[in-house]
């Protein structure tokens, strides 16, 4: 019983002294990694403290209990102490810095391809002098089609299905629409100038009640007016053919096809020739050429409508969509409109 009673106390004292050592030494140390490397000289696996459990077995089997406890009592108190004094360091750049772990870099965004592809447009027109406005695009009826000689109930109308806003009529500019192409832009740029010279490169946004690869109800037009006295169908060829070598590439060229618009006479369809086989007829293209958009001079009626005598001066205007111009550059293979417009950020990120 004697026995015993000498080996818990003598447990006892041993661990009282591998607990105060372990203080002394918290107390002492003076960086974190010093805190971390006693840690494991007492509490890790094989530490002084961890290895006093093992002693317990030979204890009297009426005192292994307590001993436990105050382990376990010993092993908190080192734990805390380790705490508070790890929070006394202010952590400097040493503790933490390690100039072997490589960095971490932030994923850096870029400008979404219809972005991109405005801003080319836009630096394309504006080194031969176009100036780059932007025209409302929730529009009176009046100059998203009146104004065009596009009368209301003109089956011509039909085309352009659109989106209309249910406002009350305004007398004089009828009812409110999203317009749906930038040439809302002509008779409002005509009368903002007075009097011409115009040159004007309008980018907007343009909304149409379709969806399908090659439409989608929310798209971006580019327009382009110029008027001035002896303006004619040269100025307009030389002009898209400037474009076409510039945005598309030295070997390419228009081709100017008869259409119908109610606001340009004569009307045209205007065709790149076809990247691929330069004009000779593939499987893209069939027919060596690709369908860039509308053009055409512009009709007398609405330069009227833009307060400018049309017995003095003449004009030209043209419309694309941003989208399908900047999908047919070489390369791309966007087959689907409706991928620009989707939050598809593994496609998006390629361009
Ligand atoms: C027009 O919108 C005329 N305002 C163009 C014009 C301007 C003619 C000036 C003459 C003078 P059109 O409806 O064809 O024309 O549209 C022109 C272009 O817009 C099309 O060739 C196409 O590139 C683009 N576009 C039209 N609808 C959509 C749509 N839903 N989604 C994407 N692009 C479209």
């Amino acid at each position: 019983m004697q026995k015993d009673t000498i080996k818990t106390n003598k447990f006892t004292s041993v661990l009282l002294d591998v607990k105060n050592e372990a203080l002394a030494q918290i107390v002492d140390a003076s960086s974190i990694k010093e805190l971390e490397e006693l840690k494991i000289a007492y509490l890790g696996r094989n530490g002084k403290l961890t290895n006093l459990i093992k002693n317990i077995q030979n204890l009297p089997d009426n005192e292994k209990r307590q001993a436990g406890t105050l382990i376990n009592e010993s092993k908190n108190t080192v734990l805390d102490a380790l705490s508070t004094q790890k929070n006394t360091y202010k952590e400097t750049a040493r503790d933490w810095f390690n100039a072997s772990i490589p960095g971490e870099k932030p994923s850096v965004g870029h400008l979404h391809l219809v972005t991109q592809a405005i801003r080319e447009i836009t630096e394309t027109f504006e080194k031969i002098g176009f100036v780059k406005v932007r025209y409302p695009e929730v529009e009176w009826d009046w100059y998203a089609f009146e104004a065009l000689n596009i009368p209301e109930n003109h089956p011509a109308r039909d085309d352009w299905e659109t989106f209309f806003i249910d406002t009350p009529t305004h007398p004089k500019n009828g009812s409110m629409v999203l317009t749906p192409h930038t040439s809302n832009g002509q008779v409002r740029e005509m009368l903002r100038v007075k009097k011409p010279p115009i040159r004007m490169l309008n980018i907007a946004k343009n909304y149409r009640r379709q969806s399908d690869v090659s439409h989608y109800p929310m798209f971006h037009q580019f327009e382009g007016l110029v008027v001035d006295e002896g303006i004619s169908i040269t100025h307009l060829k030389g002009t898209l053919d400037y474009f076409a070598r510039n945005f598309f590439g030295e070997d390419r060229v228009t081709r100017l096809r008869p259409h119908h618009f109610q606001f340009t006479e004569p009307s045209f369809e205007v065709d790149i020739s076809c990247g691929v086989c330069k004009g000779k007829g593939c499987k893209l293209c069939k027919e060596g050429w690709l369908e860039l958009g509308g053009a055409g001079m512009v009709h007398p009626t609405v330069l009227r409508n833009g307060k400018i005598d049309p017995n003095k001066y003449t004009g030209f205007a043209f419309g694309w969509g941003v989208e399908r111009t900047y999908m047919m550059k070489a390369g791309l293979d966007i087959g689907d409109i409706r991928l620009l417009y989707s939050t598809d950020l593994k496609f998006l990120k390629q361009f």
